[in-house]
């Protein structure tokens, strides 16, 4: 018989030296449902999903699979129970091929593997989520759309009838999103509950049955989805209404501060663009279509092998990062992660280390009054939710990683700002201060590129954008032309339909 709940958790309480992450939180679950897991960076909903993994042991509550009282020690006993999850960060293993990743925990389970027999289960879980590719492949040299997939595989092989998916579209292009949520759709068919973690409000209400809301560590409302609409949720997630998503730009445009002329590269071709003072130009291109190469080649001359590059008339000849900061350019970079912070450091550290100058005395000494001023104003602002910012930043939340290494770069006085997906996992409440900060660096006379894949944002917040794809600008439109359907229609140009 059919229970009426898959997952019960009741009244669950979890610490971390002192920071009340979970204060008591109820969740359930039931079959063939998709239930939206939302709230502020910090809220508790990954920590939630540990327990329920079997990654984190909960200091007090209940847990009910499927009506009985489950003890869930260890991920192993999770996966016995039936709970799969793809975490926010990937654990896949880059020198083993797709197929060893998918079926890992089970490889020589009996002493002896069947090759034969495990290629062609791993094709057949993948193409039933809609993902053709060759899984004898090393997962290193795929797409993070592709690891994305080969992570849901892997959770589904092992006959997850709980499926949680922690930020799963991150990474995706739109097309990709959509076969996710197929494949997601086709779960629920067979009675599978997937926990759906995400801050983009239009998949939560396109893809999810259900919602529950976390802040602070607690459960502020929820329920069926139809009930709800943007607003409302966003009201529950951050405790405020949100009078406006896209604050107005203001600031003049004036004289070119970055010239890109006929740029070549590894991974794009014939790149040309004038970004001016006081500007926010959009690069609007997909995953996969050059843009973070092109802005990391403008940065650090990576993989750049033609064309010039002019920081306020003056050619620049850029070979590396430190060259490209001392030119007065910064970049938030995409993969921040690996590329924009140091995880066992002080968070402090890590928003300071870019301009120890404006920390320090003239005599080169930091001063300990102004880091704490300057990183005070920024963590307050994007609302970096730590208790202390001398804790490693290794104990923040992966939302709150990502808002400390956008401060890290806001707290230069660079030009010519290169932001790559700067919202990208951040909560709606900070996305609001970070293009209202973007707003302040324009007035002050910087230029921004920004890029995105999200349409929406690049509408709201820029002058002018450029749409790149398969490493070349395929065109531009001005602020007043730009709607969703002109910019995907350059996109598609670009692939000769
Ligand atoms: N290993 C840890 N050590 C110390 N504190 C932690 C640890 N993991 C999480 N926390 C804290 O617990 C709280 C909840 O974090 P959690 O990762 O669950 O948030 P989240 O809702 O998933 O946020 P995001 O949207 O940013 O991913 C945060 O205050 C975070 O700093
Ligand atoms: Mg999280």
């Amino acid at each position: 018989m059919a229970v009426e709940f898959l997952v019960r958790m009741r009244g669950v309480k979890k610490s971390f030296a002192g920071v009340k992450a979970l204060r008591g939180v109820d969740f359930s679950l039931r079959p063939g449902e998709i239930h939206a897991l939302v709230g502020e960076n910090g809220a508790g909903k990954s920590t939630l999903m540990k327990i329920l993994s079997g990654a984190h042991a909960m200091d007090e509550g209940d847990i009910f699979v499927d009506g009985e009282p489950a003890r869930i020690g260890t991920p192993r006993r999770a996966k016995e129970l039936g709970v799969g999850i793809v975490y926010q960060e990937f654990e896949l293993a880059d020198d083993l091929s797709i197929a060893e990743n998918i079926f890992i925990d089970r490889l020589g389970a009996h002493g002896i593997v069947r090759w034969r027999d495990l290629y062609e289960r791993a094709q057949r879980v993948l193409r039933n989520l809609g993902f053709d590719i060759d899984v004898r492949r090393p997962v290193g040299g795929i797409s993070v759309a592709y690891k994305q997939m080969v992570e849901i595989a892997k959770a589904l092989s092992a006959n997850a009838r709980i499926l949680v998916l922690d930020e799963p579209t991150a990474v995706l292009t739109p097309n990709e999103t959509e076969k996710l949520f197929a494949a997601m759709r086709s779960l629920k068919e067979a009675g599978v509950g997937v926990i759906y973690i995400s801050h983009r409000m239009d998949e939560v209400f396109s893809v999810c049955d259900s919602v529950t809301v976390m802040r602070d560590g607690e459960v502020t409302g929820g329920g069926r989805i139809a009930d709800f609409d943007v607003d409302g949720l966003v009201e529950l997630m951050i405790g405020r209404k949100l009078s406006t998503m896209y604050p107005p730009r203001t600031a003049a445009v004036g004289g070119e501060i970055l010239r890109l002329e006929r740029l070549d590269g590894d991974a794009f071709s014939d790149v040309s663009l004038t970004l001016r003072k006081g500007e926010i130009l959009g690069v609007f291109g997909l995953v996969g279509s050059g843009r973070t190469e092109i802005a990391r080649a403008v940065f650090g001359g990576d993989g750049l092998r033609g064309g010039k590059v002019f920081v306020n008339g003056a050619e620049a000849r850029i070979r590396s990062p430190h060259q490209g900061k001392r030119r007065g350019i910064a970049l938030i970079p995409e993969n921040r992660k690996e590329q924009g912070l140091v995880l066992d450091m002080p968070i402090k550290t890590n928003i300071t280390m870019t301009n120890i100058r404006k920390v320090s005395s003239r005599l080169g000494v930091v001063s300990a009054k102004r880091e704490n001023g300057a990183v005070d104003e920024l963590v307050r602002r994007l609302t970096v939710k730590t208790r202390d910012t001398r804790n490693p930043a290794s104990t923040l939340s992966g939302g709150n990683q990502q808002k400390v290494v956008i401060a890290k770069w806001l707290n230069t006085d660079a030009e010519v700002m290169i932001m790559d997906e700067p919202t990208r996992g951040v909560d709606v409440g900070a996305k609001v201060e970070i293009y209202n900060l973007m707003n302040e660096l324009t007035a002050r006379g910087a230029g921004i590129l920004m890029i995105s894949s999200e349409l929406n944002e690049i509408i709201g917040m820029c002058d002018r954008v450029l749409v790149v794809d398969k490493g070349g600008v395929r065109g531009e439109l001005p602020r007043e032309l730009m709607t969703e359907k002109d910019i995907m229609k350059l996109v598609v140009g670009g692939h000769g339909s």
